[in-house]
């Protein structure tokens, strides 16, 4: 049986994509599941982590592969097959890119801060992911502990007709410190608020990986 695809896609730059799978990878991980990522972003940025965390032996191993996006679909056939869960990091700014990864994906999830500048510019990502006809939800990610500006953003999702999925991910050191050892913090701080977002948010994607 072939394992779910969910891809991280956001035109922007910057916006926590390759985070939120590495993250999400190793959240889903440790429930369980057997997990692949592919970075189909020449930045390599996942691919970078994985080698870390192969090296740290520490913790579970997750097969992260580096394919250019045209050869998406067949890096796909080969890893789906072994897998529970795929998830697809793609690259900012490349529409050809992240409309294969888009078109791949079972669901995908869209990255984005809290901020009106960063919803209007999640609109190339979202009119892609609507002319692919796939399913998507916003992931708010760096939200602050409160504030206006965010209760502005979700508004102007939902003009846009999304939704936020689970309670986003606050702006948290732990997510970029965890990265830097080649960990996710479900192993570095399990009991800090960071893991507790993104347990939250691998329990409301369970609907999606039936
Ligand atoms: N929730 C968070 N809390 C704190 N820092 C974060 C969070 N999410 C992302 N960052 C930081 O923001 C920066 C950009 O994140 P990341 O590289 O994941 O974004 P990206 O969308 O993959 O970028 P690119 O478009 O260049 O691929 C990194 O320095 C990362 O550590
Ligand atoms: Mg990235």
């Amino acid at each position: 049986m072939s394992g779910t695809i969910l891809t991280v896609a956001q035109q922007k730059g910057g916006a926590g994509k390759t985070t939120l799978v590495a993250q999400l990878a190793v959240a889903l991980a440790a429930q369980g599941r057997r997990v692949a990522a592919v970075d189909i972003d020449p930045q390599a940025s996942l691919g970078a982590w994985s080698e870390l965390r192969d090296r740290a032996a520490a913790y579970t191993p997750i097969r992260v592969v580096k394919s250019p996006g045209w050869k998406l679909d067949l890096t796909l056939g080969e890893l789906a097959r072994g897998c529970d869960v795929v998830l697809v990091d793609s690259p900012p700014h490349a529409e050809t890119e992240a409309r294969v990864a888009v078109r791949a994906a079972r669901f995908v999830l869209v990255p984005c801060q809290p901020s009106l500048l960063d919803v209007w510019a999640s609109r190339a990502t979202l009119e892609l992911v609507r002319r692919e006809s796939r399913a998507a939800a916003i992931l708010w990610n760096r939200l602050p502990p409160r504030g206006h500006v965010v209760d502005e953003a979700r508004a102007a999702a939902a003009e846009a007709g999304l939704a936020g999925l689970a309670e986003g991910l606050g702006n948290r050191s732990d997510f970029a410190r965890s990265l830097h050892v080649g960990a996710g913090v479900v192993e570095t701080a399990p009991r800090g608020a960071a893991a507790r977002e993104i347990r939250a948010l691998a329990a409301a994607l369970r609907p999606r990986l039936a």
